[in-house]
């Protein structure tokens, strides 16, 4: 994934100035920014739904996009697995039944749904919990449901927005291992965050944002905020 002269804005309130990234297939990358200063601005901008004021950046070809078709959008997206902040789970639904809801949103038949949601869960290691009510779950589990979500196009790169915020150090540590695995299997995996933790634990790449800026871009880099 390469990004260059991203400028992103509201108003006149900068996200990012002219800042250049360029994360290759299999990279694990921490992006760090303080509360606030738009981690989830930025995900949305991957994604092809915020556009910056000015760009130029391609995942794969080198073509930009936002001069997709609706199609070429969708099949991008799809390639992309996104960790939400706000993951809305149906919390009086089940385990298998949050992950099935997302796959016929995107249109899959219920037999391959059927098929493919044991391997799926086996992923996020929630297949003992299928038939669980989300209720009854933890939070960590809970949050495994979402990176189980993020998975169902198996995409090759995953984004998550803040996927340790709401959990205590074991669920936390739990996560980051759960992303480690994919990443072995040969996942991207690009994580914003403001989790000091976690980030000193992994040393991995880390770049530090500040004011729109990149600060810093380290290979097994720690915290630095
Ligand atoms: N639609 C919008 N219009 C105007 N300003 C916005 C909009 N969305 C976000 N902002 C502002 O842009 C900044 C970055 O927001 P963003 O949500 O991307 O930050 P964040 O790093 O994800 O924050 P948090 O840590 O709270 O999740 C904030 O100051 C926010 O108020
Ligand atoms: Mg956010």
């Amino acid at each position: 994934m390469k990004v260059e002269h991203i400028t992103l804005a509201y108003g006149n309130k900068n996200i990012l100035k002219d800042t250049n990234i360029q994360i290759a297939p299999g990279e694990f990358v921490f992006l760090i920014w303080s509360s606030g200063s738009g981690k989830t601005s930025f995900i949305k901008m991957l994604i092809g739904d915020l556009k910056p004021k000015s760009w130029k950046f391609s995942i794969k070809e080198d073509k930009d996009v936002y001069a997709y078709t609706e199609k070429e959008l969708l099949a991008y997206r799809r390639n992309i697995g996104v960790i939400f902040q706000d993951y809305k789970l149906l919390r009086s639904k089940t385990v298998r039944e949050n992950v099935a809801f997302a796959m016929e949103v995107s249109g899959y038949k219920d037999s391959y749904i059927e098929e493919k949601i044991p391997e799926i869960l086996s992923r996020v290691w929630l297949l003992n919990k299928k038939e669980s009510f989300v209720e009854t779950l933890s939070w960590g589990e809970a949050q495994r449901i979402s990176i189980a979500r993020a998975l169902i196009h198996d995409p090759e790169i995953i984004i998550g927005d803040e996927p340790t915020g709401n959990l205590d150090p074991h669920n936390a540590e739990d996560i980051m291992n759960l992303l480690t695995e994919l990443n072995k299997q040969g996942k991207t995996i690009i994580i914003a965050t403001h989790d000091d933790r976690i980030v000193n634990r992994l040393k991995k790449r880390v770049i530090t944002f500040k004011d729109g800026k990149i600060t810093s871009d380290r290979e097994n880099g720690g915290y630095e905020l």
